[in-house]
């Protein structure tokens, strides 16, 4: 499973990515907009840095909502990186948008899915990452790991080539549970990400075996 940083945040990206398990980067405006970063120069650079520090895909999302300025801006944000994916929303224009960009080998993250009739047109329309929004399907009491679980199931009855990014992700069992039914990517605030790594016992074992070197090194 492929993990991405659901982040704007410079700093926090390039600790995940020395850590060496960071395989790429999603932003949105609203993520942008708490990193500060206003205009479309700000913008522009801010995504040209994320690109320089990562490797794998970064998701760049599209302000336009009608098809001719989603374009426009789709092609305009891929030409910053080889690495970019542009981010269109799940809705008629952006699908269509989807499938041009699709034709002219910009890869793209359609992002806002909440369901696998959605997840069906963004296949269809040849998006490389389709975002199923995790935290607030059950933010509103529906079972989000359901219809991630479901969209699973079509893309490999139908041989979809669309990826599933699990995203909204609020806490470390979301991406467990990813894990779990298999996939392909999950984008995390570096923060859950950053809670896999703890366990008490694995701080009370390691405190307990140095303690003991300790006790050898002082009879020594
Ligand atoms: O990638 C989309 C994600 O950032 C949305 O997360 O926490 O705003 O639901 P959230």
């Amino acid at each position: 499973m492929l993990i991405f940083a659901d982040t704007a945040n410079l700093d926090a990206i390039k600790e995940l990515n020395d850590y060496g398990i960071l395989d790429g980067v999603t932003t949105n405006p609203s993520l942008m907009a708490r990193e500060g970063i206003q205009g479309r120069d700000a913008v522009l650079t801010h995504y040209r840095a994320i690109c320089e520090e990562v490797n794998g895909p970064v998701s760049a999302e599209v302000i336009a909502t009608d098809y001719e300025g989603m374009l426009a801006e789709g092609r305009m944000l891929h030409a910053i990186a080889e690495n970019i994916v542009v981010k269109v929303p799940m809705t008629p224009a952006g699908i269509k948008a989807i499938a041009t960009l699709a034709q002219e080998d910009i890869p793209t993250n359609c992002t806002l899915v909440f369901s696998p009739g959605q997840a069906i047109l963004a296949a269809k329309a040849g998006a490389s990452f389709v975002s199923v929004f995790m935290g607030r399907l059950d933010d509103v009491g529906h079972p989000a790991i359901e219809t991630v679980q479901s969209i699973i199931d079509i893309y490999e009855a139908q041989g979809a080539e669309a990826m599933v990014l699990a995203a909204s992700i609020r806490h470390p069992q979301h991406i467990i549970q990813c894990a779990e039914v298999g996939v392909d990517a999950v984008t995390a605030p570096p923060a859950s990400i950053k809670q896999l790594f703890h366990h008490p016992l694995t701080d009370i074992g390691l405190e307990k075996f140095l303690a003991d070197y300790r006790k050898v090194q002082q009879q020594a």
